[in-house]
This record gives C-alpha cells, sequence and structure tokens, in this order.
C-alpha cells in the first residue's frame, strides 16, 4: 500500500514544480543565446528578487558591464519565485521583454491603431515587463506619449519594470519624456543598481 511521508512533495507542490519547469523552458528558449548562461548576480539585484513586489529595478553602468545579461536572469530567477510553494497562487505570469528600439517601433502612430491598442493595454497590464536598452532612440512626442500611458498605469497599480540603461532615471527625460522619467525615479527607488567595471566583451576599462 502506498504510504505517504511528509518528505514528499504534495500535489500542488508536484504541480507547481511541473508548470514551473515548463514556463522556465518556454523562457529559456525565447531568451537570446547569450544570455542563456547563468551568472553572479550583483548582491543589490539579489536583494531586490527577494523582496520583489511594486517596486521596479533600474540596472545602470557603462558599456558592456553586463546589464542586459544581468536583467534576463533577473527575469528567470522571477519567474522562477513566481512558482514558489510558498507563494499564493495568482495565475501564470505574464512577462514581457522588450528592446527598446522595437517596442518604440511597435509603437509607431503608422500601424494599424487596433494592434498598437493592444500592445499597449498588455503592457500596462502585464505582472513584470523588461525594457533593455531604454536611452538606445530617442523617442518621438507620438511615443512618448504612449510610454506614458505604458509607464503612468504601472506607476498607479505599482506593476514592476525592468529597465537597462547607460543613464540614471533621472537623466532619461530626453528619451521618454519629464512625466515617464519622474515616474520611473519613484519606481525604482532605492533600486536604482550601478554595474560598475569594465567592458566584458574586450576587457577593457569601461
Ligand atoms: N556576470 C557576468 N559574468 C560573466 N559574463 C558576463 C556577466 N555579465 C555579462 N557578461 C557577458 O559580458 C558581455 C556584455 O554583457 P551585456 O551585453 O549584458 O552588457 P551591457 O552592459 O548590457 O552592454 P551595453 O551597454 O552595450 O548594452 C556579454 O558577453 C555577457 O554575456
Ligand atoms: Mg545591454
Amino acid at each position: 500500500m502506498h504510504s505517504s511521508s511528509a518528505d514528499e512533495p504534495t500535489a500542488r507542490e508536484e504541480w507547481l514544480q511541473q508548470r514551473g519547469q515548463q514556463a522556465l523552458d518556454r523562457f529559456d528558449s525565447k531568451t537570446p543565446v547569450i544570455y542563456q548562461k547563468p551568472i553572479e548576480l550583483n548582491q543589490d539585484v539579489h536583494d531586490w528578487i527577494a523582496g520583489w513586489g511594486g517596486d521596479s529595478l533600474f540596472l545602470t553602468g557603462p558599456i558592456g558591464v553586463g546589464k542586459t545579461h544581468t536583467a534576463w536572469q533577473t527575469c528567470r530567477r522571477w519567474l522562477e519565485a513566481w512558482y514558489a510553494p510558498n507563494r499564493p497562487w495568482s495565475g501564470g505570469p505574464d512577462l514581457r521583454t522588450y528592446r527598446s528600439t522595437t517596442l518604440f517601433d511597435a509603437l509607431r502612430p503608422d500601424g494599424p491603431d487596433e494592434i498598437r491598442r493592444t500592445l499597449v493595454k498588455e503592457l500596462q497590464e502585464c505582472n513584470l515587463l523588461f525594457i533593455d536598452d531604454l536611452a538606445a532612440a530617442k523617442a518621438s512626442e507620438w511615443t512618448q506619449e504612449r510610454l506614458f500611458e505604458i509607464f503612468d498605469e504601472r506607476y498607479i497599480n505599482r506593476r514592476p519594470v525592468i529597465t537597462t540603461c547607460d543613464v540614471l532615471p533621472t537623466q532619461l527625460s530626453e528619451v521618454t519624456g519629464p512625466r515617464v522619467s519622474s515616474r520611473l525615479a519613484e519606481m525604482c527607488g532605492a533600486s536604482v543598481v550601478l554595474l560598475d567595471g569594465h567592458d566584458r566583451r574586450t576587457g577593457a576599462a569601461a
């Protein structure tokens, strides 16, 4: 006869474990190849993951220090944490990842209104939004307005954003417009993490 022991996973734990593994497999398959490698994360990033909730995370620093790699691996840890047995289940996680240039393109006024409106709504509501290299391209006035719609909704509902960028949130005004940079500064609060060091691509000082 089968007897259960305290060490055996419960049905809920097994279900979470399986669902979590499927979500991680899907995430890994869409992660760019070089960012799939596990890396040591900065202590401030560990702290953000441990206490994650409404706060956003802003990773800044010079070229090649590892901002994007850190962000992808942080998203992965966030996903793992979603399926932790002690976390109350609130449905499958919706995690969106975007390069800023791709995002700005998708928000342009020349595409179909319906598709753009759906995208804005999805980015307002997803559980975690990661935008890579936010200062890489200047947003037009139109795009700044769409960014405002996305960030304001996330700001008032305390939905987190992970941003990588080579300047500070307060210096983003030129790119995103002042209303977005002001909100982002408050959303990140103490979780503005400076990654310092050399350009890992060349081995030269950044
Ligand atoms: N902690 C780490 N350990 C080992 N390799 C790393 C680490 N972080 C990043 N790398 C590697 O260093 C290189 C640069 O990393 P990444 O692309 O994340 O830099 P970045 O700061 O985003 O640069 P950029 O400002 O140009 O976007 C990549 O090859 C990446 O895989
Ligand atoms: Mg990068």
